[in-house]
């Protein structure tokens, strides 16, 4: 059966990222279609992206779309582009006054009124272009409220009548919370706030919450954290509605473009690599260290780091750790941006320590490629990891990552055991459990004894650069979901 699956993401690699989210819908798409279905994809229109560069084609016949937010009628206009090589549209929602501000997500207090409208905008444009989708797959809070509107606001056009809906869980730790007066804003029934409290979560409506209520299937983006999102240690409140839809409830881990992560066609790398040779990725190395205007050693490991820097990702315990980190015998390379804390911390120590340490505040494609390249080691010490892509990068590069044994990382990163012989060890990275300094350091000194001895060195890198996280198996996996959902709607 061939299916009308239509795709939604607040961001879309290369249009717009953030983080992991964009470059999951820039690529599983594609390979949903690749297994034979029809595929659209939505997305809004911020004032970053670039009309020309991208393609955007402006949809005259279908653009002054009014759509009602707070009580108000905003005229949303369409641009249409393909996903990068494809013919996959994606549609850009375009309504200025809510996507031209200085980042995609806010705390401006329209910030509901930004993705309520984008949510009806992706069912209004459907309803303009006729187009019957057999599922809506919908992408963290953003796009929350779409599985209620199907079921509701927007039940009684034919058009969506079996249109099945599957909510994915990118990071519970965002969930789109607001006010209860968003009821009004999104003409949300008041029933669902206070009988059963489906859109409801500390007394504010919650579009997170909202998704997993009404939608047909949900999952979440590794095995191990759909385990630790039934617990309240991991849920951030939504432990008791997951249990409840328990047996609608999957993980489903992702995958990874090796059409752009390769070190063997990778474009934005001075020099290639593969298994069967490694010699690019010591070059690669000197020009990071140029770059970086850090002393190039080949005996001393560099440790890269390419993150949001938010407490998400745990460097807390690198500032825990600091003093005894900077006495260990690697240097660091960090790219990221995000909490002022964070941002100063690595600023500070690359000042403070200009031959070990550097920093890049900020977002930057192409460098985060040179550092997963030229790093010899990759450092995730996550809180909670809901699938994780860079360490996935990172095993394909070479680049031994080193991560706490939570979500996505515990399924992607297999502990070296220096007591194995070696030719059996199939490790391919050192991670800890325990959420705290010691077990970071501890792990991280692991990791620098074997980087001693370079045949295990060797064997740990080959390890890693030859697991297949390709998105194949994962898209046959969404496949099915998107069935059983739409079977379900059948009934
Ligand atoms: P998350 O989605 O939680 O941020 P992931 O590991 O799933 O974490 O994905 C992060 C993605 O964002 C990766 O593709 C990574 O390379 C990219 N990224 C993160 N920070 C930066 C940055 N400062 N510059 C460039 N790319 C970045
Ligand atoms: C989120 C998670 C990350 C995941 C990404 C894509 O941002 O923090 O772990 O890889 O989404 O699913």
């Amino acid at each position: 059966m061939h299916m009308n699956i239509v795709f939604v993401s607040s961001e879309v690699f290369p249009f717009s990222k953030t983080g992991g989210l964009a470059d999951v819908a820039g690529t599983l798409p594609v390979e949903i279609g690749n297994l034979g279905n029809n595929v659209k994809v939505f997305t809004p229109k911020y004032g970053s992206i670039n009309e020309t560069k991208h393609g955007l084609i402006y949809q005259e016949h279908i653009s002054e779309i009014p759509i009602t937010v707070s009580g108000e009628i905003k005229k949303v206009h369409v641009h249409k582009a393909f996903l990068p090589n494809t013919q996959i549209e994606v549609y850009f929602i375009d309504f200025q006054p809510f996507f031209f501000r200085d980042s995609y997500y806010t705390n401006d207090i329209d910030e509901a009124d930004r993705f309520i409208l984008f949510s009806k905008a992706v069912l209004e444009i459907l309803q303009r272009i006729k187009w019957k989708p057999d599922l809506i797959h919908c992408n963290d809070w953003q796009t929350g409220l779409i599985p209620l509107y199907l079921k509701d606001n927007y039940s009684w056009d034919k058009l969506f009548h079996n249109t099945a809906s599957l909510f994915t869980i990118h990071n519970v730790g965002y969930q789109g919370q607001f006010g209860a007066e968003t009821l009004m804003k999104a003409e949300i029934r008041f029933e669902y706030f206070n009988n059963f409290g489906e859109v409801k979560q500390n007394d504010h409506v919650n579009f997170l919450k909202t998704g997993i209520s009404f939608a047909d299937i949900i999952n979440t983006v590794s095995n191990t954290y759909a385990q630790e999102l039934l617990t309240p240690e991991f849920s951030y409140g939504m432990d008791h509605i997951l249990n409840y839809r328990g047996h609608d409830f999957y993980g489903i881990l992702n995958g990874v473009d090796y059409n752009i992560w390769n070190p063997s066609t990778d474009k934005h790398i001075p020099f290639n690599y593969s298994p069967e040779d490694l010699s690019g990725k010591k070059q690669n190395k000197k020009v990071l260290c140029e770059q970086f205007n850090l002393p190039y050693d080949e005996n001393i490991p560099i440790i890269g780091i390419v993150s949001r820097l938010a407490i998400q990702k745990g460097f807390d315990l690198i500032a825990r750790s600091l003093e005894y980190l900077s006495h260990l015998p690697f240097q660091w390379i960090v790219l990221g941006a995000g909490e002022d804390y964070f941002e100063e911390m690595f600023q500070t120590f690359a000042n403070y320590r200009p031959e070990k340490a550097a920093c890049h505040i900020g977002y930057n494609n192409d460098l985060a490629h040179l550092i997963e390249a030229g790093s010899d080691m990759f450092l995730m010490p996550s809180h909670y990891e809901p699938c994780g892509l860079n360490q996935i990068y990172s095993l394909k590069y070479g680049t031994v990552p080193i991560v706490r044994k939570t979500g996505g990382l515990s399924d992607t990163v297999k502990d070296w055991d220096e007591y194995k012989a070696r030719g059996e060890e199939t490790g391919n990275g050192f991670s800890f459990d325990k959420y705290d300094g010691f077990a970071l350091t501890n792990s991280v000194e692991r990791a620098l004894n074997c980087y001693k001895n370079k045949p295990v060195w060797q064997k740990i890198m080959l390890n890693g650069m030859k697991e297949n996280f390709s998105w194949h198996r994962s898209a046959e996996q969404y496949a099915l979901l998107y069935k059983k959902a739409i079977s379900k709607v059948r009934g």
